[in-house]
Formats: C-alpha cells, structure tokens, sequence
C-alpha cells in the first residue's frame, strides 16, 4: 500500500490496546470498517526476536490495512523486529512510547522512552534501515515532571530528522510512579490545544491526535481543525457501531460495507466458522462484539446471552444466532 494510501486510512485509525485489538476483534472492526487503519496489540521486539514468537504476528489478508505496534529500545534488536513484521506482510511498523505498565517500563520501553528521545531517534532510524514500509510512533506529551510545551516539540523535531514522518498523539502526560496503567489513561489532564499546535509548528509531520475522544462528531471536529488523523481506542472498542459502523461515510466519504448492526454480525460467521474449526472457542471472537448493539433495545440481553453462553465447550455460531433474535429487528436497522 502507498505511503498516501496509508495516510488516507489513518485520518480515522483504532488504538492499539493489549487483550483487546487481536485479530479477531480486528477481523470485526474491518466488517465495520473497509476504511480505517487498525492497529495490533503491543507485541514485544524481544519477544519477536529472542522468544522466536512469531505466532503473535499472525493476521488476516482482510485485515489491510493493519499496522503493527512493537515496544522495545534497542535498535537492533527493533530492527530485526520491525523486519520480521513486515515480512509478514504488515503495511506499517509502530512504536510504542506511550504505554506506562509497570513491566513495559522494567523492559525500557513504553512512555519512559519521552525522556530519552535521542535513543527514540536511533531505534526509528534502526527500524526504518530495516523495512521499505513506513515506521511511526505512539508518543504521550510528557511524562512525569517534564513540561510537555517544552518536550513535545524537542521530541517530535528529533523524530523529523530521524524520518518517522506520521506520529500519534496521546494528549496526555503519563505519570510513570503511582497511577495504574489505566489510571494513566483518565487521570492526567488531556491536552489537546499542545497537539493542535504541535500541527501547526511541524506542518510536514502527520500527525494524529489520540485520547478521549468518543464520537465521530469529534473526530471531524479535530480532522477540520487541521489535524490530519484521529486515533480512538475505548469508544471504539466500546460502542463500535457509533465510531466504526458510519466511519466509511462520515469520514471517508465511502459506502458503508454493512448497513446495521445485525448484518455486522451475520458477517463475522465467516470467520467464526473458521475458527472454530481450528479448534478456537467462539468467546475469543465474541468478547469483542458485546458492544455490538450498545445504546439499542436488546443491548443488554445480546451481551448476556453472548458472554454466558460463549465460553461453554461446543459453542457455535448457533449461539450468536440466538443472540441476535434477542434484537428486536426494528432495532437494529
Ligand atoms: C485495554 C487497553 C490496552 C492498551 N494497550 C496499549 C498498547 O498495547 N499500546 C499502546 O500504545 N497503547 C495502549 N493503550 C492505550 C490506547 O492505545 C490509547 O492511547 C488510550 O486508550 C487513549 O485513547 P482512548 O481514550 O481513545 O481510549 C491501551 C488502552 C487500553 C484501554
């Protein structure tokens, strides 16, 4: 895919968030979306390269485009990584300077790296050596004490030289001692007038702004302010129809491939069925479509029929079947 493709795709993107966006939750949000570039989970460089764990690079053709998230800070060893993603066949390599768990920062990797942006740059120019696909970074504004207006615009000039030329936004600080990881995504204040500005004084970056943002009203809003990609990660994980089910129209401009909720579903047996005849359990794929029907008549019956029943031995596409006559049909147009 085209540098220009990939950045058409990304003016609407979803988060990387671990547990959560695995193939199979992005084998829907693609039902939901053709347009919106998805993101993987974290997957560890070392992981990749001294665990051998290439089975966490696994994905679909119909996943394109998809990015790959790697966290680490040794630019060998992301190199290699990087490397290993894209023979694999994914469009991006991404970054993670963002994440503040605990175990990511005892590995050196994750929203601690904000302060050494200079091994930041090595890694990005390490990992772009290594791949002809483009190589962006996750980046917070600041963490801890340091003073975002001041690290920010240090941090992103130092990823220009280096040639990272897309970067995504968590406006917000990650305070690396006495928040939990997600405490570190509500707590520390959003800043999103930094990121509007960080548009303005790097004009050539493509930059995308990330955090809170929970309607496609919103996103417009930022795109028309100049912006030129929004990341969201709850809300689309959440209430996946609101942001996903009328991305391809409100903000690609572009036929929606289903057109309700239900038809959204129908469409994932395709791969359900596939699944489970290798040996998969349908609650793998169905944890990620509980919000499905958020806000609707029949939500809450859908959802519990769903997670009760989909964890049982034997669970089938049946199953989902049966949920979805808890739907009132008139609902879900
Ligand atoms: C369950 C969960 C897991 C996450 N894992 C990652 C991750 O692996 N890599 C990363 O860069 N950010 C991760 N994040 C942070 C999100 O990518 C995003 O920056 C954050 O949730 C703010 O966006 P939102 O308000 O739209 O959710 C995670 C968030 C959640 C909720």
């Amino acid at each position: 895919m085209s540098k220009s493709d990939l950045e058409f795709h990304n003016r609407l993107s979803v988060a990387p968030m671990m547990d959560w966006t695995d193939r199979h939750c992005r084998a829907f949000h693609r039902v939901l979306s053709r347009e919106v570039l998805l993101y993987t989970e974290m997957v560890t460089a070392p992981a990749l390269v001294r665990g051998g764990a290439r089975h966490l690079l696994r994905f679909d053709a119909k996943e394109h485009p998809v990015a790959l998230q790697l966290g680490g800070s040794d630019p060998a060893e992301l190199a290699e990584a990087a490397r290993m993603g894209a023979d694999e066949g994914y469009d991006e390599i991404n970054l993670n300077v963002g994440c503040p768990s605990d175990r990511v920062q005892s590995g050196t990797f994750g929203a601690v790296l904000m302060k050494t942006p200079d091994l930041v740059a090595e890694c990005v120019t390490a990992m772009m050596a290594a791949v002809d696909v483009p190589v962006t970074v996750k980046c917070r504004i600041g963490v801890d004490a340091q003073a975002p207006d001041e690290v920010l615009p240090d941090f992103l000039g130092k990823m220009q030289a280096a040639g990272a030329t897309r970067i995504a936004i968590h406006a917000r600080k990650a305070w690396l001692q006495g928040l939990s990881p997600k405490e570190n995504r509500d707590i520390p204040p959003l800043d999103y007038d930094l990121v509007l500005a960080m548009k303005e004084s790097f004009p050539a970056l493509h930059l995308s702004v990330n955090g809170g943002i929970d309607s496609l009203d919103q996103a417009g809003q930022f795109l028309a302010r100049g912006m030129d990609g929004v990341m969201i990660g709850r809300a689309a994980y959440h209430d996946p129809w609101a942001i996903l089910g009328e991305a391809d129209a409100r903000i690609f401009g572009k036929p929606s491939p289903v057109s309700t909720p239900h038809e959204a579903a129908l469409a994932m047996i395709p791969h359900i069925e596939a699944h489970l005849a290798e040996g998969g359990r349908l609650h793998s794929v169905t944890r990620h479509m509980l919000g499905l029907f958020a806000g609707r008549p029949g939500a809450r019956a859908w959802r519990r029929r769903l997670s009760e029943g989909a964890t049982q031995d034997g669970a089938g596409v049946e199953l989902l079947r049966q949920a979805l006559d808890a739907v009132p049909e008139a609902d879900a147009a």
